[in-house]
């Protein structure tokens, strides 16, 4: 009997396969994602069935011979900082963003940092023609780095490109929904073949030692497009995020299979590309207005770094029969709780005035630490106070209105001293480890100290803070 050759309906969000085509994937529940792709699975049966002897593997334990993973050092210090302390080599990392956010201008420097190294390194765009390209190298003045380049989207062409001649250091694909296997029927940048391409790329890397990075697009809710599948074959995802309005950028490492996934690396996008950020806390108080009411800064922690921001709040009457709450860089529903504990537990109310909090620079915050810095910010708005600009905040807020210890409180007292910071107003409870770091702490419990202080409880006139 003839073989039927049945092709199989793959949703392009989650990858679920279905045997015929539905407008709604039962599996993810989106809509028009399911697309008719040649079906290359083998036939049922075919595996374990067929009664081939498998071979008896030693089992061995945990303990024993190990090496340090070795790693190749990139030259730009907030990406070793994200990877863990280098690219490991023979590894695979993943790199998403939105479009313009400085993927291909990141990898691109990367390249060339690693070739100046002397270190060999290939990219192979799909996105881009080679003119603009070298357009973009000339501009950044990377034109004479000895990057091998090469436009191209087939993936056999780039794996016989790679295979003809030494391995390099480095290959970058860019993007890799541009690559298309041809012995795959469906089009470029549908599951199987992002699949087959992703597979095929990371064998070749580990077989050769090679680093691979892929560029990935994102979805418009800033996932990664295409199957989770993806995330899971490669051994590092990286995003790199920013706000297109403002210049710096944010590199965060959300799986790491070869180091911490807290750390971010921190570069501002300027006129000669990317450039690498290492006092981020100078960066975001840069243009600080410190005299207007409503701003706080928060010493926030990232990864191992201490980071500094700041938070603004506005509290304005509101004209609307449900007054508005809008929040940037924080979360809405934190704000929501925010406020149900001042009105609950300190007796201030927002309940007729419009509440809007925004992190200064674009930063996206969701440390809990945050609560205390935010609460300042919203009470000086409110009562019209200004902050003492030399003061930071941290603390986590519960809903019972107590402030909570946080980690690394020296290290948070430390930054902000050496930023010419003179006082804090930290959680009651909790070990400083360093003593004397000549910073003036005032110490809480509960909100309502901060809310009494700030003359906001009941709607009491506000009083200036400076003499408290
Ligand atoms: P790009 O790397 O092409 O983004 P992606 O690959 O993530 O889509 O970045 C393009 C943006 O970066 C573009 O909007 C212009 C800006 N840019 C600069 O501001 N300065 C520069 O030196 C370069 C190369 C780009
Ligand atoms: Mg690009």
């Amino acid at each position: 009997m003839a073989k039927v050759q049945r092709n199989a309906f793959v949703c392009q969000n989650c990858g679920a396969v279905s045997t015929k085509w539905s407008g709604k994937c039962t599996g993810c529940g989106e809509w028009n994602t399911i697309v008719e792709e040649a079906s290359n699975a083998p036939p049922p049966g075919s595996g374990l069935n067929k009664g081939s002897k498998g071979r008896v593997i030693p089992l061995e334990g945990l303990k024993g011979e190990h090496d340090e993973a070795p790693r190749l050092a990139t030259g730009l210090s907030e990406l070793d900082r994200v990877t863990g302390g280098g690219i490991v080599p023979g590894s695979a990392l993943l790199i998403g963003g939105e479009p313009g956010i400085g993927k291909s201008t990141l990898l691109l420097q990367l390249s060339a940092a690693i070739a100046m190294r002397g270190g060999s390194a290939v990219y192979f765009s799909g996105e881009e023609a080679a003119a603009q390209v070298r357009l973009r190298a000339e501009r950044l003045g990377l034109a004479d780095a000895k990057v091998g380049f090469a436009a191209e989207t087939n993936l056999a062409d780039i794996l016989a490109t790679l295979a003809d001649g030494p391995a390099p250091d480095l290959i970058v694909i860019d993007s890799i929904q541009t690559l298309w296997a041809d012995a795959l029927d469906s089009a470029p940048g549908t599951v199987s073949q992002v699949r087959a391409a992703t597979q095929s790329l990371i064998r070749y890397a580990k077989l050769a030692g090679s680093a691979l990075l892929l560029v990935g697009h994102v979805t418009k809710d800033g996932q990664i497009a295409g199957p989770k599948v993806i995330e899971h074959m490669v051994d590092t995802v990286l995003y790199f995020e920013g706000d297109q309005g403002h210049t710096f950028r944010i590199l965060r490492a959300v799986k790491n299979r070869f180091g911490p996934t807290d750390e971010i690396g921190v570069f501002e996008m300027g006129q000669n590309g990317l450039a690498e950020v290492t006092n981020p806390s100078e960066l975001f108080l840069g243009d600080r207005d410190s005299k207007a009411p409503g701003a706080a800064v928060f010493a926030g922690i990232e990864g191992t770094r201490p980071l500094l921001v700041e938070m603004q709040a506005l509290v304005a009457p509101s004209s609307l029969g449900t007054p508005r709450r809008a929040v940037v860089g924080w979360d809405s529903s934190r704000l929501s709780m925010l406020l149900a504990v001042l009105d609950a537990r300190c007796g201030v109310s927002f309940g007729q005035a419009d509440v809007y909090l925004n992190i200064a620079g674009g930063l996206r915050i969701t440390a809990p630490a945050a609560d205390l810095a935010a609460a300042a910010a919203l009470l000086s708005s409110l009562s019209n106070v200004a902050l003492p600009n030399d003061e930071i905040y941290f603390g986590e807020i519960s809903l019972s209105g107590a402030v909570r210890p946080t980690a690394h409180m020296a290290t948070r007292l430390k930054e902000a001293q050496k930023l010419g910071f003179k006082r804090a107003v930290i959680p009651a409870a909790g070990e400083i480890e360093t003593k004397s770091l000549g910073i003036e702490i005032r110490r809480i419990s509960h909100l309502r100290e901060l809310a009494e202080r700030m003359g906001a409880c009941q709607g009491r006139p506000g009083r200036a803070v400076k003499d408290s």
